[in-house]
Formats: structure tokens, C-alpha cells, sequence
């Protein structure tokens, strides 16, 4: 399962980069705001913190002014993939971008119609939002689990990266029905690694071995 990380922290980024669990970033106009950075600064610097594919959305809505845009990004970096929401011209945005070899990334996917649609525009990933589809009481592990078997019955080469992830229970929920990639915030992904039994077990470790007074250097 690649992991991508949602935002445009840099610090965040850089930080989960030296672990080595980024395998790609994902923004949106949204994560875009919320770092009060230029865009096309932000997405080029964090390009240079990741060889994976790093998501930057359009913001027009018709297909025409969708393209252009997503060539003007594209300039940016080799690894930005082009974000396009989920209508008839982000898909037919997709359909075009696709053909030049650019990446491309169809979100606010909330149904396994959706993401067939995508997948046969030729998308290289879909992004089914399932914290809120958990919102409003659907379940969006389920439509990660539709997709992955339309997907597959057909040899689709979309990916699938789950999005709006809000737990650690989202993100072992999608690696267990097959999600190709997940996407969450620094925070959920820092809290995969915490279980209390963890940090008690180590605690006892290192006490016993302060009693035996050696040391390892
Ligand atoms: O990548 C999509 C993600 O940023 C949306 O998350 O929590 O706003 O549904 P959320």
C-alpha cells in the first residue's frame, strides 16, 4: 500500500519523508488555503521533497480552461499529477491530459459509478472520500471495496487512493480490501505507529536493562 500524505506541511512532509513512509503527496484547494502559501511555491517544493507524484487540483470547471490549467501545472514538476474533480469536464479534462502521458488524479469520488467513469477516462487514480461518506452515516469502506472489484473484474489500471481518511481504523480497513494507496493527514499517519502496550513493554525493557549497569557503546 503506497502511502501519500494529505497536506502542504512542509515540516510534516519532511518529517514522515526522513521515515521513509511518503510515497507521494496529495493537496487540494482546500489543504492549498489552509497553508496560506503561494500555490505554485508550495507544489514546487514539495516536489523536491518527493520523487512520488504530487497532486495539485485545477480550480476551473469547464474542460477547456481544466486543461490548461493542468498543462500550467504540469510545468511545475516531473512527479505533479494533475487533480480533477469528478464531473463530465474533469472527466473529459482527464480523458485528454491522460492521452499526453500527464497523471492524473479524478477526486471527490463518492460513488462506484464515479469511479468507473474515471477509470475508463483513463485516470491514473481515483479518490473515493470516505470520511465523508462516513458523515452523513454511509459507508465508505464499502465503496472502496467496489471499486476494487470492478477494478479488477475489468484489469482497470487506476489506482485506488482512498481519501478523507480520518483514523487509523480507515486506513487498516482500506489495506485490508485492497486500497492500492492511502492518503491522510501527518497526524493519523504518526498514529499508525502508537499502541500503548508499545511504549509499557519498552518502558520495562529499558528499566531492566538499567539494572544490569552496561551500556551497548
Ligand atoms: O484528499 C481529500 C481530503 O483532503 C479530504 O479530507 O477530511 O476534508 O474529508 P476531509
Amino acid at each position: 500500500m503506497k502511502f501519500f500524505v494529505d497536506s502542504a506541511d512542509l515540516e510534516a512532509i519532511s518529517e514522515l519523508a526522513d521515515i521513509g513512509l511518503v510515497d507521494g503527496v496529495t493537496t487540494n484547494p482546500s489543504i492549498i488555503a489552509k497553508s496560506g502559501r503561494n500555490f505554485k511555491d508550495v507544489i514546487k517544493e514539495i516536489c523536491a521533497l518527493t520523487p512520488g507524484h504530487v497532486s495539485a487540483e485545477v480550480v476551473a470547471t469547464q474542460a477547456e480552461q481544466m486543461i490548461e490549467e493542468g498543462r500550467h501545472l504540469r510545468k511545475i514538476a516531473e512527479n505533479v499529477c494533475v487533480k480533477l474533480p469528478l464531473t463530465l469536464d474533469g472527466l473529459k479534462a482527464c480523458s485528454t491530459l491522460s492521452r499526453e502521458g500527464t497523471p492524473t488524479n479524478v477526486t471527490l469520488c463518492f460513488s462506484a459509478n464515479q469511479a468507473l467513469l474515471a477509470a475508463k477516462c483513463g485516470a491514473s487514480y481515483i479518490s473515493p472520500f470516505i470520511g465523508r461518506l462516513d458523515d452523513i452515516a454511509l459507508d465508505g469502506l464499502e465503496l472502496i471495496e467496489d471499486i476494487r472489484t470492478i477494478y479488477d473484474n475489468y484489469g482497470f489500471e487506476t489506482e485506488i487512493l482512498a481519501a478523507s481518511i480520518r483514523n487509523v481504523n480507515h486506513v487498516k480497513d482500506c489495506a485490508l480490501v485492497g486500497a492500492d494507496v492511502m492518503t491522510a493527514p501527518p497526524a493519523v499517519i504518526k498514529s499508525l505507529a502508537s499502541h500503548v502496550l508499545t511504549d509499557k513493554g519498552l518502558a520495562a525493557f529499558l528499566k531492566d536493562w538499567e539494572n544490569t549497569g552496561q551500556t551497548i557503546l
